[in-house]
């Protein structure tokens, strides 16, 4: 485990682990928000800018460094940029769905302290493709001005989902929806088909109703932005071993760019939390370091499936610099993250960064 900045363990002992998660995850954001209004940003990106040589080429793209923010955090791009100064190679938004929808009722983020964990049950709260992709639109041309000024600015997926109101038939025009309006603001589009908290979502994780639908949402992303968006597919550790290779054939089959592994789990097992309190939290998808051993044998089993063009982002219960590493050298092309960010703070990312230009 990464040893945590001090200042932060504070601040989360102190406050934000009195507050409800949700409450202290708005609170970190619109923090991050007035920073970059104030220009503070600008100072962080000089600290936690990532050493050059962590620069990593894949899906045709520059990442700035192979670790990255995974889907969930910034669900509707509100803060890319602040996100951005704090040192992470690429950024995923979303996930985005075709129209907008509140999510489910709250509470619906719970933590888990004691195993470093959150359970959520979100559902995909989000204002929709068309007011996401608006706000795209506009992040990308500061971007533009941030690179030609010589700025740290990462590489921003784009993850869509399906409309809960949507019944499963009608899934592939849905994610059409997101696809249009989304692949020519997106560096890299996914599509998410394994979320816990969409019922019947990850039905579609079965070959038959996959195929059709990353076809459709490939051919409709390259001829909605007029170039190849580099498109991967994100699964759920809960997958049989037998079906994630199916799932890897299919994509060499379509020649799709990658695959995301994993998303959270609807396992309890692993868990040092008492199982009646785990229990009383309800259903929803479970992250952090719990789901690390399952992420890494989903990574090694990918890899030895799938050719080496075919990009994996590896994401799953990450802690600090030597779990990236250990997945990187499990033919990982690029890493991602997610819980341990809001038990470690705004310097997480630098020190991985930083952890891992020492192993350069
Ligand atoms: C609160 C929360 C919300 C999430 N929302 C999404 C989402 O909208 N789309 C998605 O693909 N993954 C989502 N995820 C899953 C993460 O992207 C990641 O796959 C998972 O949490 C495992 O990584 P971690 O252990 O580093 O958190 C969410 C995770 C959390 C904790």
């Amino acid at each position: 485990m990464s040893s945590s900045a001090p200042v932060y363990q504070l601040i989360f002992r102190s406050v934000l682990s009195r507050l409800d998660p949700e409450q202290a995850h708005g609170l970190v954001v619109s923090g991050l928000q007035t920073a970059q209004r104030l220009g503070v940003t600008r100072v962080l990106e000089k600290l936690t800018r990532p050493a050059p040589r962590l620069r990593t080429q894949a899906l045709g793209l520059t990442f700035p460094s192979p670790f990255g923010l995974a889907a969930g955090f910034d669900k509707g791009a509100h803060s890319v940029l602040p996100l951005a100064s704090l040192g992470f190679g690429h950024i995923e938004i979303g996930t985005v769905t075709g129209q907008a929808q509140p999510g489910n009722d709250k509470p619906r983020l719970f933590r888990l302290v004691q195993d470093r964990a959150l359970i959520n049950r979100m559902g995909f709260n989000n204002d929709g493709a068309t007011a996401v992709r608006q706000r795209l639109e506009r992040t990308r041309s500061r971007m533009e001005r941030m690179r030609r000024a010589g700025r740290h600015v990462p590489v921003v997926g784009v993850n869509i989902g399906k409309t809960k109101i949507v019944p499963l038939e009608g899934a592939v025009e849905d994610y059409l929806i997101s696809t249009r309006t989304l692949a020519p603001v997106a560096d890299y589009l996914v599509v998410n088909v394994s979320s816990p908290n969409t019922p019947g979502l990850r039905q579609l994780q079965d070959i038959e109703a996959l195929r059709p639908l990353l076809r459709a949402v490939g051919e409709e992303a390259d001829a909605a932005a007029g170039r190849h968006v580099p498109l991967l597919v994100k699964i759920a550790p809960d997958l049989a071993d037998a079906d994630i290779d199916a799932v890897a054939q299919l994509v060499q089959e379509l020649a799709l760019d990658g695959i995301i592994a994993t998303n959270t789990t609807v396992s309890r097992d692993g868990l040092r939390t008492a199982p009646e309190k785990v229990s009383a939290l309800g259903a929803g998808g479970l992250s952090g370091p719990v789901l690390a051993p399952r992420s890494l044998e989903v990574l090694k089993r990918l890899r030895k499936v799938l050719k080496d063009d075919v990009v994996i982002i590896s994401v799953g219960g990450v802690q600090g610099p030597e779990d990236v590493a250990q997945r990187l050298a499990h033919g990982a092309d690029l890493v991602q993250g997610y819980t341990s960010f809001i038990y470690e703070g705004a310097f997480w990312v630098r020190r991985i960064n930083r952890g891992l230009a020492r192993r350069r």
